[in-house]
């Protein structure tokens, strides 16, 4: 008798591994797009928009700013808290592959937004709900709700953000930051569209439900999120409410039928709106 473990046939080998073809892809996606801090114009242009009006106005609008750029840090610190469990707990070689990108990325945007809140004057109020979004996250019992808590979610509902800021501090560090950190998450948020999927192939009942209850608690928490103004924002948040919302009912729409691409019931998610 063979002490040698009994082989898998080849051919039997080689098409469970074709399904982490689409993770793979995003690694060498993740590699290609990779970028370092000094690349970013430091220096060169302005850190944030430049205020113009009274010394007061202008302090108040750098408090604005301050606030955004915490945000975004904030977030960035606990997504390398949630790459890095992810790169744990997946079990597939693909994905620990790709994951050892993905935590080099969220460490990197955390690396540029400390450079850049140390710039500007230094941190400010934190947003409870990123706090929350996190603990939702790291207290997700299975690979599959956490995948799809930061990765089908949160990183997908994160790009217009990014390209909202951008549009609003055009000429700037930060505007720079978020083009580099929207293209960051569109590959983060492809590369787990495309592991959720593998892994729903064999997932139970159970845990389909366990992803719709996670709809349901996350997408009020994003709203929150969403919608949150720090002491510094609260003038400009109160004219921007209106408009905020009916964009955020648009991107939770998206966040809804993404999931129903995976082949989730979609039909019990409420929608906070
Ligand atoms: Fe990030
Ligand atoms: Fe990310």
């Amino acid at each position: 008798m063979s002490a040698e473990p009994a082989e898998i046939p080849r051919h039997e080998e080689e098409e469970t591994r074709s399904k982490y073809a689409g993770v793979l892809r995003f690694y060498n996606l993740a590699k290609h797009q990779e970028w370092i801090v000094s690349d970013v114009p430091w220096g060169e242009i302005p850190y944030i928009p430049e205020g113009k009006g009274s010394l007061q106005r202008q302090a108040r609008r750098r408090d604005v700013w301050r606030s955004v750029v915490m945000q975004q840090l904030q977030a960035d610190v606990l997504a390398c808290e949630m790459a890095a469990q992810l790169l744990n707990a997946a079990p597939d070689p693909e994905a620990k592959l790709y994951y050892s990108t993905m935590v080099q990325d969220e460490s990197r945007h955390t690396e540029a937004w400390l450079k850049l809140i140390g710039e500007i004057g230094g941190g400010g109020e934190r947003d409870p709900q990123v706090d929350r979004l996190g603990h939702m996250f790291l207290e997700a019992d299975t690979l599959e709700e956490k995948v799809f808590v930061m990765q089908v979610f949160f990183e997908r509902l994160i790009i217009p953000r990014f390209r909202l800021i951008a549009r609003s501090s055009r000429g700037t560090i930060l505007e720079d930051l978020c083009n580099r950190l929207a293209v960051d998450d569109g590959i983060h948020h492809g590369a787990g569209m495309a592991y959720e999927r593998v892994l729903l192939e064999n997932a139970s009942k159970k845990v389909e439900a366990d992803l719709v209850d996670a709809a349901n608690r996350m997408l009020p928490e994003f709203a929150a999120h969403a919608l949150w103004r720090p002491k510094a924002r609260e003038m400009i948040g109160h004219l921007m409410e209106a408009r905020d919302r009916e964009r955020l009912k648009t991107e939770l729409n998206h966040g809804v039928r993404l999931a129903r691409s995976l082949g989730l019931d979609v039909s019990e998610v409420e929608l906070p709106f």
